[in-house]
């Protein structure tokens, strides 16, 4: 083994200075042997030092040679005793052999040619080369003389080997003990366990990955959304209805039926059921109303509001449509009392499918129902809650909601793609929404929406929403996802 032959060699001498070598005289392999000195290294038991030596080695040519005598040789002994024709030697040696051999046996002056016949000069030949080759391929030195002159007929070529030298380390032992892993039932019945070194723990060992579920990234940053809505004091939505009817998703929202919005380019409308069974009458009254004719200091919009258009169902725009029921219940109760609430759910657009756009993804929707809020209240709430997301540097712009005056678009500075993202859309409910539902005159409602899937690619690096959502999401990406990042 080659360990014990490390060990008893260096017991009686102080140095191996060539493993190649020693490998070769214990008959083992060198990287056999380059494993056990690496294992004995590391236990301090030998000490090792790399060195490399260029050899001469035999290429093919040369080998063949040495196996078979030189050219020359070869071409001297297959002449006849009464001489051989060229061409008939030629077919004896092969062309190569033939040409090499004939020049050199020729400038030894080994051989004759008399027109076309060969005939020995001498009577018998040494081949110098052969021996050569022999003793260069048994490791033996030769003069540089002989080095060039082989290296040019290309019958050797340098090679540097990388080996060790070693010799006895601070730990050095003639054998050494296997360390134990376990203590056994065995161990303890023979008593040996008093004698045996354990093998210490590698706290710094890799260990295999663990095979279990892992959360989808959207699954992910819900969750840390939904902790911020919670740490905020909000309560959560029942948003487990993606078919809505027309009344709570745009009518009840003051959106008026001509709004491009409720085309069905834009929504998806269900073909069955295709109307929805019951609405709130008193509510559906207060709302045809408010869109025909106004109040509440609003003028409305004029036109003749039909009931058939309302009663249409569809697949949820957007989560505002649950707010709305959300509101309205709470206007139904006999004592108002204030609300946060908010939810994470999906919502579905007839939208041509792109890189960036699938016909569904998830809303996050918050809102805030009190008394005498004003727009200070949502630029707060809205600076507190995307700070905890990560994103302190907060932009508004002016925007256009039918269901929201004023309303504001938010931006985000994005520190990795060093510009202004848009992350969200809000406003202050309208009166024409609130004030039909029963809500107080002073209540006022402050609310903000965004996506899921926007944050989510630009926090993972997704830029394909194909990859992240749909039938060809790759599981691997949900595999290496970390499990916790450090701020959204
Ligand atoms: N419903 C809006 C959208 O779909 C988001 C929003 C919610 C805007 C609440 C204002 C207030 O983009």
């Amino acid at each position: 083994m080659a360990e014990d032959a490390i060990l008893g060699f260096l017991q009686s001498n102080d140095e191996i200075a060539d493993s190649h070598e020693f490998a070769a005289s214990v008959g083992v392999g060198h990287t056999e042997l380059e494993n056990v000195i690496k294992s004995l290294k590391g236990f301090e038991i030998v000490d090792s030092k790399e060195i490399t030596k260029d050899r001469w080695v035999l290429t093919d040519e040369g080998k063949s040679y040495a196996a078979n005598g030189s050219p020359e040789v070869q071409f001297f002994l297959a002449i006849p005793p009464e001489g051989i024709s060229r061409a008939d030697l030629k077919v004896k040696l092969g062309a190569e052999i033939f040409e090499i051999g004939s020049k050199a046996a020729a400038k030894n002056k080994w051989v004759g040619f008399d027109k076309d016949l060969v005939t020995k000069k001498v009577g018998s030949v040494k081949d110098d080369t052969k021996d050569l080759l022999k003793r260069i391929d048994g490791g033996e030195a030769v003069v540089d003389k002989v080095i060039n002159d082989l290296k040019r007929r290309k019958l050797i070529t340098k090679y540097t080997w990388r080996g060790y030298s070693l010799r006895k380390g601070p730990k050095y032992v003639l054998k050494r003990k296997k360390a134990a892993t376990d203590l056994t039932r065995e161990h303890l019945q023979r008593g040996d366990w008093k004698d045996l070194e354990f093998k210490e723990y590698n706290l710094d060992a890799q260990v295999q990955p663990i095979q279990i579920g892992y959360m989808h990234p959207l699954l992910e940053v819900r969750e840390a959304i939904q902790n911020i809505f919670l740490q905020m004091g909000f309560e959560e939505m029942p948003t487990n209805n993606f078919v809505e009817s027309s009344f709570w998703n745009f009518d009840a929202l003051f959106q008026p039926q001509q709004h491009p919005a409720r085309d069905s380019h834009d929504t998806f409308f269900l073909k069955v059921p295709a109307t929805t069974r019951q609405l709130p009458e008193d509510y559906v009254d207060k709302v045809k109303r408010v869109h025909e004719f106004g109040g509440y200091g609003s003028k409305g919009y004029g036109y003749d509001w039909k009931r058939d258009e309302a009663e249409k169902n569809l697949l949820r725009t957007h989560t505002t449509a649950v707010s709305t029921r959300m509101l309205y219940k709470l206007a139904q109760q006999r004592l108002f009392s204030p609300k946060r609430y908010y939810s994470i759910d999906r919502v579905f657009r007839n939208e041509a499918v792109d890189r960036t756009h699938l016909a569904e993804f998830h809303q996050i929707e918050g809102l805030i129902c009190d008394r005498g809020l004003t727009l200070g209240d949502l630029l707060g709430v809205l600076e507190d809650f995307f700070s905890r997301l990560g994103m302190s540097k907060l932009r508004f712009k002016p925007a256009y909601n039918p269901y929201t005056e004023p309303s504001m678009e938010i931006f985000s500075y994005h520190d990795g793609l060093k510009k202004w993202v848009e992350v969200g859309n809000s406003g202050m409910f309208r009166p024409e929404m609130l004030l039909p539902m029963g809500l107080p005159e002073d209540v006022n409602v402050i609310a903000w929406g965004l996506s899921l899937e926007r944050p989510t690619m630009i926090l993972y690096g997704i830029d394909n929403i194909r990859d992240l959502f749909g039938p060809k999401v790759d599981f691997e990406i949900i595999k290496r996802s970390p499990m916790c990042r450090l701020g959204l």
